[in-house]
């Protein structure tokens, strides 16, 4: 995901650059048109740098004085075109190339005492890129900046909430949990996420959250719903099939992302084939996470017993020894959202 980003960013930077230059022809030729001499004193000052050049590719030195005549002309006619601008109302870099990044001049990088480096756009244009990729549409509104415990209930009641301490007191430690696991992302010991529990109780809500996290800090993240996530592998082996050297960047993103979320597990159809598949992608992204990051969040409804009932036995176990299993509990916070509205 993160070779591709960077592919995209690179050609964003030479079509910016283009434009630019683009841009500035289509002023020059409106300003010779209003301006001849304008047109005349560009020309004259090209000539100068051609005639100097010439003479230098000859071998011929120019005196001291010879460079500074040419320097006080060049600076003569500048200042002449300057005037020209200013007399018919336009600004004074009207005909210089236009950047939307001035540090580096749209190219994304910039000259620094230790080298070339990327330039502070490149990497917003990166988390920009991040973000997009990432399939989470909400972020600007589900982080940790909106997270409000208030939601849940300080009330312990097993029976109501099957859990044994008070929900506000569970959202807070899976809170914990969560930030552990967002400054723990480089860690292979440390574990998966899975989050059961009813409807709106704020499963995908936390998920957005480490989400928004681990995007600012330049991480690769996939959001999917376990539907769209066997779309994507269905269609990658329709098209496979066809084509043997077929490349899905959708589809290696599943095995390679930082951090890839199966949301909703369990509302997908069943069948064989689907649990081999996510056997095949909880193995491959645990064996891949020994080397770089290559975590996993899975919600689902299902409590873990349905979940026994509902998959394979190797799935349940592959997620009992390889995640960090959480109950969340309360009640429904769109419910509770709407009731406040008085809707
Ligand atoms: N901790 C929270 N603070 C504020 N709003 C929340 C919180 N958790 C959930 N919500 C809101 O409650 C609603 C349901 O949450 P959601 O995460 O979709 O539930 P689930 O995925 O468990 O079904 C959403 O509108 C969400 O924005
Ligand atoms: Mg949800
Ligand atoms: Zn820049």
């Amino acid at each position: 995901m993160s070779r591709d980003i960077h592919r995209i960013i690179i050609n964003e930077y030479e079509a910016r650059q283009q434009a630019a230059s683009y841009r500035q022809l289509l002023k020059r030729e409106e300003v010779y048109k209003k301006i001849p001499r304008i047109a005349e004193i560009d020309n004259q000052i090209q000539l100068i740098g051609v005639k100097y050049n010439k003479s230098i590719l000859l071998g011929i030195e120019p005196s001291d004085k010879a460079v500074s005549e040419l320097l006080e002309k060049i600076e003569c006619l500048k200042k002449e075109k300057k005037q020209l601008l200013a007399n018919h109302s336009y600004p004074e870099n009207y005909l210089e190339l236009e950047f939307q990044c001035q540090q580096c001049k749209d190219t994304g990088f910039v000259e620094t005492k230790t080298g070339t480096e990327k330039c502070s756009c490149y990497r917003q244009q990166y988390i920009n890129h991040l973000f997009k990729q990432s399939n989470i549409k909400v972020l600007d509104v589900e982080n940790f900046s909106a997270f409000n415990e208030n939601f849940y209930p300080d009330e312990i009641n097993e029976k109501k909430y099957g859990i044994r301490i008070s929900p506000r007191e569970n959202i807070l430690k899976i809170r914990q949990r969560a930030q552990a696991f967002i400054d723990n992302i480089d860690n292979p010991q440390n574990k998966n996420l899975f989050f059961s529990g009813p409807t709106g109780v704020g499963k995908t809500f936390m998920i957005n959250c480490i989400a928004a996290e681990l995007l600012k800090k330049g991480r690769t993240v996939l959001y999917q719903t376990a539907q769209s996530l066997f779309k994507v592998i269905n269609d990658y082996r329709l098209s496979a099939l066809k084509d043997d050297e077929f490349e899905d960047t959708a589809y290696s993103d599943i095995f390679n992302v930082e951090l890839l979320i199966i949301d909703d597990l369990g509302t997908e159809s069943p069948t064989a084939t689907r649990y081999a598949e996510l056997l095949n992608i909880l193995n491959t992204r645990h064996e891949n996470n020994l080397s770089a990051p290559c975590k996993t969040i899975i919600a689902t409804n299902l409590g873990i017993n349905l979940l026994n009932e509902y998959y394979d036995e190797r799935i349940v176990s592959r997620i009992i020894g390889g995640f960090d299993l959480f109950r969340f509990a309360g009640n429904d916070i769109r419910v509770l959202k709407k009731t406040a509205q008085g809707v």
